[in-house]
């Protein structure tokens, strides 16, 4: 299948811009031998590359220029496939911006198209061309310095979260994992994650239980969590628990049962947050939202879980604003790398910055995703680079701390 690949980088610092010939000459064997062809284009930082021919050639190319040393911040832009090649007579051909006057550079680009049809603006690979050279989106190509410049040094934590208790309900057991600030090394909240002997209470334990006794299991398991929460001393950390959107709407007074275990357990509602997992609201949004309002109007705090993950996200935003919104793992998941992550999370801050929501990520493990993140404003984090959900023996949070490097 004939496949296309688009990404862009940036040029390491000590690489001279003359050793580029001999890497093209090189690369442009290669890619014959391996019927790949394309254009490079160079702007004196960056590079923008495209790349076509078979599906295996193309990956196995891309894979091998990702690892090069000679350049850093590669984001993947475009992957596509399609009928015919847009540049099908160069191996490799190297374009600099900087020989070409402004107004004719996107001309001579496409002039070096072999495509049947005329290459017009219709095609998104040359869309993504023309951004690059009138470098429209140059403000979202964030420097993200390498892995090794920051050291995560796990401090113990215990002050925050008190001595561990083993827990007294022998059904639960208790996980705390923090969403923190990792540059102002503050801890914002904890989520309670509840734990039966088989594993975590979520969706898949929910799924083996049937009728409304999900709804009231769900419920009665926040009265263990604030339990065993008033067990720690949480010195009025602000303490997050999941809710089925559902138990809200189907149990009658759930609020003031939440409200109630709040006051018994020594906490005030402005202290909790109730997160909802965005999928399981689309069956009864209206009435959801209604239960909302109650329970805001406690001073219970709202978010939204897992943002992104399922497919009522932006209709729930229209509905109701939450206080946070979690943007979900499957997104984070090396945005550093890939273009439509990146434009995709850029677009759920933008929104969230107008409706003045704070956003987290959740489920960061790699320095890079944070570094990423932290260039595109978001500054709350959850995840495992960070902390793992702390059951026992001494909590930690690794910092991260700036390297001078050599
Ligand atoms: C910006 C840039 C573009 C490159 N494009 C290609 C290319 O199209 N084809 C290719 O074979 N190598 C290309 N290379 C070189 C590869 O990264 C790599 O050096 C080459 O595949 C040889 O790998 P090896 O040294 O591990 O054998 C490029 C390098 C850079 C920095």
């Amino acid at each position: 299948m004939l496949t296309t690949i688009i990404y862009r980088s940036h040029l390491c610092h000590d690489v001279p811009v003359k050793a580029l010939e001999g890497m093209v000459a090189a690369a442009n064997l290669r890619n014959a031998e391996a019927n790949v062809t394309g254009i490079l284009l160079f702007n004196g930082t960056h590079f923008f590359q495209l790349l076509e021919g078979p599906e295996e050639q193309v990956r196995r190319i891309y894979h091998d220029i990702s690892q090069d040393p000679r350049h850093y911040n590669l984001v993947e832009l475009l992957c596509d496939h399609g009928p015919t090649r847009r540049f099908g007579k160069v191996g490799m051909e190297l374009f600099d911006l900087r020989e070409h006057a402004r107004e004719e550079v996107l001309q001579n680009v496409l002039d070096k198209g072999t495509s049947p049809y005329q290459l017009t603006y219709n095609d998104r690979a040359l869309q993504f061309f023309r951004t690059f050279v009138e470098s429209t989106e140059k403000g979202n190509y964030y420097e993200i310095p390498p892995a090794e410049s920051w050291e995560f040094v796990p401090t113990t934590i215990s002050d925050e979260l008190g001595p561990y208790k083993a827990s007294t309900a022998s059904e639960y057991t208790l996980a705390l994992q923090p969403i923190i600030d990792p540059l102002a090394q503050e801890i914002i909240a904890l989520e309670a994650l509840i734990f039966t002997h088989d594993g975590e209470i979520s969706n898949t334990y929910f799924e083996g239980l049937s009728g409304d006794d999900i709804y009231e299991i769900d419920l009665t398991s926040k009265k263990v969590a604030f339990e065993m929460v008033r067990e720690r001393d949480l010195r009025g950390q602000i303490l997050s628990v999941n809710l089925l959107p559902m138990t809200l709407v189907k149990i009658p007074h759930a609020v003031d049962y939440l409200l109630h275990e709040i006051k018994i357990n020594g906490l005030v509602p402005e202290q909790i947050v109730v997160e909802f997992t965005e999928h399981e609201v689309v069956s009864g949004i209206e009435e959801f939202t209604a239960a909302v309002r109650v329970l805001k109007s406690a001073g219970i705090s709202v978010a939204i879980d897992n943002f992104g993950a399922g497919f009522a996200g932006l209709q729930l935003l229209a509905q109701f604003q939450p206080d946070r919104i979690k943007i979900n793992a499957e997104l984070i998941r090396d945005v550093h790398k890939s273009g439509p992550r990146q434009a995709i999370v850029q677009a759920i801050i933008r929104c969230c910055r107008s409706l003045e929501i704070v956003v987290s990520a959740l489920g960061v493990e790699k320095a890079e995703e944070w570094m990423w993140l932290e260039s595109a404003g978001i500054s709350h984090f959850q995840g495992n680079l960070f902390a793992r959900p702390y059951r026992q023996g001494t909590p930690s949070i690794s910092w991260p701390e700036k390297k001078e490097l050599l």
